[in-house]
């Protein structure tokens, strides 16, 4: 097998319908669309209906991405979810969405890097495909994170929403794929994004329950410092490693946590925020399914065509990081 190149051959997206404001925020809580506008850039974000699970987003999402690319789910060789609010503890959620898209006994694993997590995905598929190991595989970000928030708590619930997007890669010889790429993760900073309670740690109880402890709780501030300084700063690791800069660079997909921290990275990195993707206005903060969605959303609207360059760059629980450069297929 030569073809060692990854292909972009579909991709799909899963939003769930409803729509909540700022405005509707307002009426439950001690905030106001003008703070959450000015301090994150967020106007509205989908929630989770009571049919929805992460499985059963995952896989609307993967099966546009199928019919997108032709293809059967018994075509893939390999099927990575990346999540942070999988179905259940046990079993991965991976196992499930392979159920449900009929994909008889292809192998699926669920990866947990927080936010960082469909760019460690889509960076183990680019080196499947590089090893000859697979030819086809379904990459996908998902997050039902509203269910993990304390809907008073108004520094965390204000900033997350719902979704999927999936992407399909297939091996070619074509001149395409990852070019570049740094992942990374500092554990020392793990207490700043974190559910305290339900894992092994800290097994659910009464008291936490009490407490809260079983939601997101994150330091936004520090959050917002380390995004600022790691995003600049993997970017360029990427690109050199690539041997490009960042003119070469056509789209910069970021992380949509925060419009403010995108406007900090596009200062540092000396760009126009017009070179940025963005749908945190409309999405929120979709943690691993953030950059799969913006990637759709600027494949849709025409802006992302054959042959560009992207730039992928992230940042999550962990926490973690994570910058990707990769060339769309020709034409
Ligand atoms: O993808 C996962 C990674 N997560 C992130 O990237 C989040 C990174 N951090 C952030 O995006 C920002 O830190 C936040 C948006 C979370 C907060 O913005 P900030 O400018 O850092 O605000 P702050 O936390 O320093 O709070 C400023 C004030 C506080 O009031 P006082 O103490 O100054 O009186 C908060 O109580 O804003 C208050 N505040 C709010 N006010 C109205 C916090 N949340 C709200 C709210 N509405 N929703």
């Amino acid at each position: 097998m030569n073809a060692r190149n990854g292909r972009v051959v579909g991709w799909g997206t899963y939003l769930p319908e409803k729509v909540l404001t700022n405005f509707d925020l307002e009426k439950q809580l001690d905030t106001s669309d003008e703070w959450i506008v000015q301090r994150s850039g967020i106007r509205e974000r989908r929630i989770a209906g009571p049919g929805d699970t992460t499985s059963s987003m995952a896989t609307q999402a993967s099966r546009a991405a199928l019919d997108k690319a032709g293809l059967a789910p018994t075509d893939l060789d390999l099927i990575i979810i990346a999540s942070s609010s999988p179905d259940h503890l046990i079993p991965p959620v991976s196992s499930q969405v392979q159920y449900l898209l009929g994909a008889v006994d292809v192998p699926a694993v669920t990866l947990s890097t927080g936010c960082t997590g469909f760019v460690y995905g889509l960076s183990t598929a680019y080196h499947f495909i590089a090893a000859g190991a697979y030819r086809t595989i379904l990459v996908v970000g998902v997050e039902i994170i509203t269910r993990h928030l304390n809907w008073q708590d108004r520094s965390t619930c204000v900033l997350f929403g719902d979704g999927a997007g999936a992407f399909i890669l297939q091996a070619t010889d074509e001149p395409c794929g990852l070019r570049g790429f740094v992942l990374g993760s500092d554990g020392s900073l793990s207490h700043h994004i974190i559910i305290p309670a339900g894992g092994t740690a800290e097994p659910p109880s009464l008291e936490a329950l009490a407490e809260g402890r079983q939601y997101i709780y994150m330091n936004g501030p520090e959050v917002f410092k380390f995004a600022s300084r790691v995003l600049g700063r993997s970017s360029r690791q990427a690109l050199e490693q690539a041997g490009l800069t960042l003119e070469d660079v056509d789209w910069i997909i970021p992380h949509q946590a925060n419009l403010r921290i995108i406007q900090a990275a596009a200062r540092d990195l000396e760009l126009p925020l017009s070179r940025f993707i963005i749908t945190i206005d409309r999405y929120g903060n979709t943690s691993a399914a953030s950059i799969p969605l913006a990637w759709v959303d600027g494949l849709e609207s025409g802006r992302i065509k054959p042959d560009d360059t992207l730039l992928l760059v992230s940042f999550g629980a962990g926490l973690t990081w994570g910058a990707l450069v990769l060339q769309m297929a020709p034409a």
